[in-house]
């Protein structure tokens, strides 16, 4: 039995076992802004980094990729000011809401990494680089494109807590994603089961200020922590809405129905820590 109370730019799922979802419609710096220091124990994100666009402009100065294939010229969602100030500003929150001896992973594109990367030292002791191979190969001018990098950080001493896991993860990307960048909900299952496995409590809570699809907040809560997630767009606020509400009624996922892990390339190891509902 699930109960959901509903606000327009707010949505709050709580499960029986004390599991919640809290979804709010607000850019990433306000949402961070908005807590207190020390309240979140992990932060898991995808963020909309304009750089890749600056950077990967070809022939008649569209990107090749899917962000072009809108057909009006337009970006698919808006996209964060990832300047060196504002992408400074905003680690500086992440690290903040954290406070001492927690984690942090922060995907980026090749372009990003190199561009913004670097920042993540000022903020976080930058433990390594995890590579996200997509198994297949994507779109692409100079090399097709089959890999995007997760950083991650600790704000202290945050031991792993899996210490079997190697820093290559091959999970076959979304295709067809129903939101622009869906990304594998097994991709932030294994941040999230590395770091916290089985560890986590309903009072643990995991956090995604550029939420997205819900990836991130399904994954969380298949590992048994509580999810704080925000993001400008209205989409995202229903798409995420729609997969909790999904999975706390114990349904197939609506946004990703099978698994995209093939098991003779890669262990899905946080399945040992994935908790029913
Ligand atoms: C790369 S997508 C995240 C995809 C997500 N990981 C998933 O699996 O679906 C980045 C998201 O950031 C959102 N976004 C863009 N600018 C933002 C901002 N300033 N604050 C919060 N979210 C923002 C976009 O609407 C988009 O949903």
């Amino acid at each position: 039995m699930t109960s959901v109370t509903q606000q327009p730019a707010e949505h709050q799922l709580v499960h029986t076992d004390g599991r919640t979802a809290r979804l709010v419609r607000l850019d990433a710096l306000s949402l961070l802004g908005s807590l207190p220091d020390g309240s979140v124990d992990l932060v898991v994100t995808d963020p909309a980094y304009n750089g890749m666009n600056q950077h990967l402009s070809f022939g008649k100065g569209r990107i090749v990729g899917s962000y072009a294939e809108r057909g009006d010229g337009e970006a698919w969602f808006d996209e964060f000011d990832d300047s060196p100030e504002n992408y400074g500003a905003f680690l500086a929150e992440v690290a903040r809401v954290l406070g001492p001896d927690r984690s942090a992973y922060f995907m980026f594109d090749s372009f990003s990494m190199l561009t913004l990367a670097p920042l993540l030292r000022e903020h976080f002791s930058v433990k390594n680089v995890l590579t996200w191979d997509k198994v297949a190969i994507g779109m692409g001018h100079h090399f097709r494109r089959k890999s995007e990098f997760i950083l991650y950080c600790t704000t202290g001493r945050a031991p792993l807590v899996r210490r079997d896991v190697a820093d290559v993860w091959r999970i076959r990307r979304v295709h067809r994603s129903a939101y622009p960048t869906q990304k594998p909900t097994e991709l932030f299952e294994a941040m999230v089961a590395a770091s916290l496995g089985g560890n986590a409590t309903t009072d643990t809570i995991v956090c995604d200020p550029f939420l997205g699809s819900g990836s991130s907040a399904v994954a969380a809560l298949r590992q048994g922590c509580s999810f704080l997630g925000g993001d400008i767009a209205e989409a995202s606020l229903d798409a995420a809405r729609a997969r909790v509400a999904a999975a706390f009624a114990g349904e197939v996922d609506p946004l990703q129905a099978k698994s995209l892990v093939d098991p003779l390339l890669q262990k899905a190891f946080w399945e040992d820590t994935r908790v029913a509902f």
